[in-house]
């Protein structure tokens, strides 16, 4: 949600701006800007649209200077045009301010401040931040932005860049992320790594309350409300720049889809114990006692991650028999719920930052639940957060539709329920093996779906036209098919359903006339003829239906229009095969749709507002 960049140093600080903000974009495109010191003044140079209309705008006149800022909006208040976009300034040109988050409070300080004179040129919430500055400044630029830090409620990471100190930058946060990269006689500001990493791996990772004021040879913190100077650890990035780039890919989004076998590789590597039939989770180090603690055990997350939640609530209540409930995040913290000493609350987010989970994540702190995250991003706000952490180690996602994330989150909880069932003893020796075994070899079953890509493709040019199309399954198959309905939807703008296979008869059947596309997903042995038979209700009012089953069960042939055939596995796998033709129907249906794979209409990845 908005991308933001700062650069000090020797060289022109335009440069890094904008592939900085190129590598953000995925946070938000709807029109992107940057303010730069050119010794005299504060040049700023914005425009709606994405970043290469900022690109054209500029050329021939790229403003100059060796500070500056930048910003890629994704519209909260006021719609995506040149002057809401960032960077704003005061009425003087004397301060520029980028910002990502919401003032809470920004009516009522947009109104003292216009009662007081100001002159307003946007509708955000953010320009009340560049006026606040306006009035708090007195000639000391960090006692300044203290000042507006108490006068402003809300979400925020904010760089600010002052015309009378041009050899320092502030930034700032609370409850939005910012990375500081070190280097050599410059450094660098952002909202996330893949905008530095070309730059730096030493960084600074700013937590909720601080301050950092940014010179090009270093950097000084300082506690936001008492002033009070500290050190901080540098934090080495482990990703490689590599990771963060095309590599020779159409889109990230294919390029992520490919990337899951080593995705998976890298999650599961040591954990998977063999030799021993256990997984091992050095994470948690939990003995049995600790585990007769928790009475039941809640799953919160948004959009994909909660997907993958739904189907760590089968895993855990299969094989450790302990109660679990899933909850999409912006619901579970308003809703009151009984939480306690004895309920662990499981958080699962790809970026580690999205703020509902985040908000959920401290309320339940607050409310003494012991509290675990499952994330993708080392040291992100739900990483420090929480009370424990396992990692995903997806490596960086950058396309807006999750896709190795979701299926390293897969790992992960089942990785937890089967832990948790070798401490209860809730599951036999041979079971644990097999399916120890069968994880060991999933990445190499994923590369054989890979070889089947052609005749996804050949199913989106069939499908590509259609406005509306149901996915159906049961039991864990449910779960995956509410995973591939929102790729669908996401990134090819076609209204897609996931229904519970059984459900479908006590209303929706109503919706299903000839041609309608009907995704089925039939995976899991035990309610197989149920599914089969839901397949036929649809089949019987004329679908179109494209069935995901298990190589072995050819029989489906003779019942459906289209089959993709998954490799062999145990059924508690099964989700992690299926979501893969899922994913590339997805993508090539946006291809053939001429959508922007990467970067959705109205949506962008790391969701930090409410
Ligand atoms: C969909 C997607 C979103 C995210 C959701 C949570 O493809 O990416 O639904 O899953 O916004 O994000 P994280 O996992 O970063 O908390």
């Amino acid at each position: 949600m908005c991308g933001i960049v700062g650069y000090i140093g020797s060289k022109q600080a335009e440069p890094f701006l904008m592939e900085g903000l190129s590598k953000l974009e995925y946070r938000g495109y709807d029109s992107a800007g940057i303010a730069v010191f050119n010794g005299e003044k504060i040049v700023v140079e914005k425009s709606v649209g994405r970043l290469n209309a900022l690109r054209e705008k500029i050329k021939g006149h790229i403003p100059q200077g060796n500070i500056g800022i930048g910003h890629t909006r994704w519209a909260t208040h006021g719609c995506p045009s040149d002057v809401n976009s960032h960077p704003h300034v005061d009425c003087h040109g004397e301060f520029a301010v980028v910002h990502n988050g919401i003032i809470e409070n920004y009516l009522e300080l947009r109104k003292e401040l216009m009662a007081r004179g100001h002159h307003f040129a946007s509708e955000t919430d953010t320009e009340v931040v560049a006026h606040l500055l306006e009035e708090c400044y007195q000639g000391d630029f960090a006692v300044a932005v203290r000042a507006v830090l108490k006068r402003i409620r809300g979400s925020y990471a904010l760089v600010f860049l002052a015309k009378a100190h041009p050899d320092m930058l502030i930034c700032t946060k609370k409850d939005n992320p910012l990375v500081i990269g070190i280097g050599q006689g410059e450094n660098f500001i952002a909202s996330d790594i893949p905008a530095i990493i070309n730059h730096s791996k030493e960084s600074y990772i700013l937590n909720d309350g601080e301050m950092a004021i940014v010179r090009a040879d270093g950097v000084e913190f300082y506690q936001t409300v008492s002033g009070e100077k500290f050190d901080k650890e540098i934090f080495t990035i482990n990703w490689s720049a590599e990771a963060a780039e095309k590599n020779g890919y159409e889109h990230f989004m294919l390029k992520e889809i490919h990337e899951q076998p080593k995705a998976i590789r890298d999650t599961l590597s040591g954990r998977l114990d063999i030799t021993n039939n256990r997984v091992v989770l050095n994470e948690l180090n939990w003995s049995l006692t600790d585990l007769q603690n928790f009475h039941r055990i809640f799953i919160v997350a948004c959009g994909t991650a909660y997907h993958a939640g739904l189907v760590g609530k089968y895993y855990i209540e299969k094989l450790a028999r302990i109660p679990v409930e899933v909850d999409i995040a912006s619901e579970f913290r308003y809703r009151q719920p009984i939480v306690d000493e004895h309920t662990l609350v499981i958080v699962v987010s790809q970026s580690g930052e999205t703020s509902d989970t985040l908000a959920a994540l401290k309320e339940m702190n607050r409310l003494g639940a012991t509290t675990l995250a499952i994330t993708n991003v080392v040291s992100s706000s739900i990483a420090r957060e929480a009370q424990k952490v396992i990692y995903t180690m997806a490596g960086p996602e950058i396309a807006v539709a999750s896709t190795k994330a979701y299926t390293t989150q897969l790992i992960v909880v089942l990785l937890l329920a089967l832990y948790l069932a070798g401490l209860k003893q809730t599951i036999e020796p041979t079971e644990m093996e097999k399916i120890l075994c069968h994880l060991r070899d999933l990445p190499e079953k994923i590369d054989m779906l890979f070889a089947q890509t052609e005749t996804i493709e050949k199913l989106a040019s069939h499908f590509k036209d259609k406005n509306d199309a149901f996915f159906i399954g049961r039991s864990l198959d449910y779960a995956v098919a509410l995973e591939g309905s929102l790729k669908l939807k996401e990134i090819s703008y076609i209204h897609a359903e996931a229904y519970a296979a059984g459900e479908l008869k006590h209303g929706t059947l109503a919706l299903i006339v000839p041609g309608t596309p009907v995704i089925a997903l039939a995976t899991q042995r035990h309610i197989h003829e149920k599914t089969i038979s839901n397949i036929k209700e649809v089949k019987a009012r004329q679908a179109d239906v494209l069935a995901i089953v298990p190589r072995d069960n050819t029989s489906i042939e003779q019942v459906v229009d289209h089959v993709f055939y998954i490799p062999e596995t145990v059924d508690l796998l099964a989700p992690i095969l299926t979501v893969i033709p899922l994913q590339l129907f997805a993508y090539y249906m946006a291809v053939a749709r001429g959508c922007d794979v990467d970067k959705p209409r109205n949506l962008a990845k790391s969701v930090t507002v409410e």
